[in-house]
């Protein structure tokens, strides 16, 4: 049977340690866990699993997950009320993937359009793990009979697999299994373009560098790059993210910070320019990433603080896994090394 969270959702998602983490990480992802977790179980990873996928440098691999880590926690996630952990700390997350190997077919996982891309650039030598990808992931999700997974657009296809999967294994034994997770897309508002690109989402390994906001940029750094931003040659300040996706990501994001409504915002600006609305989103992104990397800063500081919290994480997290693990492995006929059957 499922862990037991009582009549609580299990929500869960994860970001992966590669590069830096940027604006749209904070906004579309971190910013609305914080708000999640007090009404449902929640989990939150560093998938440092998945950013082997492609080549790391060890050192900077590190960084990144401990960056990531104090990120989360700077942000507002609360480690009494969320389980915060590191994905390869929790080993159950690699023994169900390759149960998932096993029943997941090589069809269905050449159809991922992330692989599609992602292997078109990688060049001959693709990584196997690039392709099986999606089946870790599955396996982070249904781990933990997770109900609802936090996800931006680019990820849906991953939990439809793994919504797939879940109910071919369900059907062959029993329905009780797996919970069979959907995604859970956050509101357009949260969707953070790239600067310099609006019509792509803004990505930690962008080309251009000014195009992202990262969470540990200098206020100067920020105030530049929206300074900078592509607009359009129009001068009337209002959202259509067809004409004018500049913008409309600018509004998205002071709505994104403020909670304000787009209509608000636009009202707001009547008669004023584009520079006023670089300004005004530049500073309110400066003031609200202020404190987050202040925190951030001082727990990079204590390692041995944020060791603690994720030692008390991954244990409550490994419980809930090895149950699953189990549950599994039973169904499929292996010998659980605690009782004969
Ligand atoms: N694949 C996701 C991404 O690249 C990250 C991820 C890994 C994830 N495991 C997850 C997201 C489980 C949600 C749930 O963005």
């Amino acid at each position: 049977m499922a862990a037991d969270h009582g009549s609580k959702q299990v929500i869960l998602s994860g970001i992966q340690p590669t590069n830096r983490l940027t604006l749209g990480n904070y906004l579309g992802a971190i910013k609305n866990w914080v708000k999640l977790q007090s009404d449902a179980a929640c989990y939150f990873m560093v998938v440092d699993q998945h950013a082997i996928t492609v080549r790391q440098d060890p050192s900077e691999l590190r960084e990144a997950t401990w960056f990531a880590l104090a990120s989360y926690i700077a942000a507002g996630i609360d480690a009494e009320k969320a389980s915060i952990f590191i994905q390869s700390q929790v080993p159950q997350h690699a023994q169900l993937s390759w149960i998932l190997n096993c029943y997941a077919y090589v069809g269905e996982l050449s159809r991922m359009t992330q692989y599609k891309d992602k292997s078109a650039k990688a060049g001959s030598n693709i990584p196997v793990g690039l392709f099986t990808y999606p089946l870790l992931m599955a396996a982070d999700i249904l781990l933990y009979d997770s109900h609802l997974v936090p996800v931006g657009e680019d990820q849906k296809q991953h939990v439809e697999l793994t919504r797939d999967i879940a109910e071919r294994m369900n059907s062959l034994y029993g329905a009780d299994t797996f919970v069979v997770p959907k995604p859970f897309i956050a509101k357009i508002a949260a969707r953070v373009m790239d600067l310099q690109t609006p019509t792509a989402k803004m990505s930690k390994s962008a080309v251009n560098e000014n195009g992202s906001i990262f969470l540990n940029d200098t206020p100067k750094q920020i105030e530049n790059k929206f300074k900078r931003a592509m607009t359009d040659s129009e001068t009337e300040i209002r959202f259509d993210i067809e004409q004018k996706p500049g913008v409309s990501n600018l509004l998205s994001i002071q709505a994104a910070i403020t909670g304000d409504s787009i209509e608000n915002l636009v009202a707001r600006y009547v008669g004023k320019q584009y520079g006023h609305l670089k300004l005004d989103t530049a500073a309110l992104v400066i003031q609200e990433l202020e404190p987050l990397q202040k925190r951030t800063q001082e727990l990079l500081q204590d390692k041995g603080e944020l060791n603690r919290i994720l030692k008390k994480s991954a244990e409550a997290a490994q419980a809930h896994a090895e149950k699953t693990v189990q549950r599994v492995y039973e169904r499929i006929g292996f010998i659980l090394p605690t009782g004969a059957r």
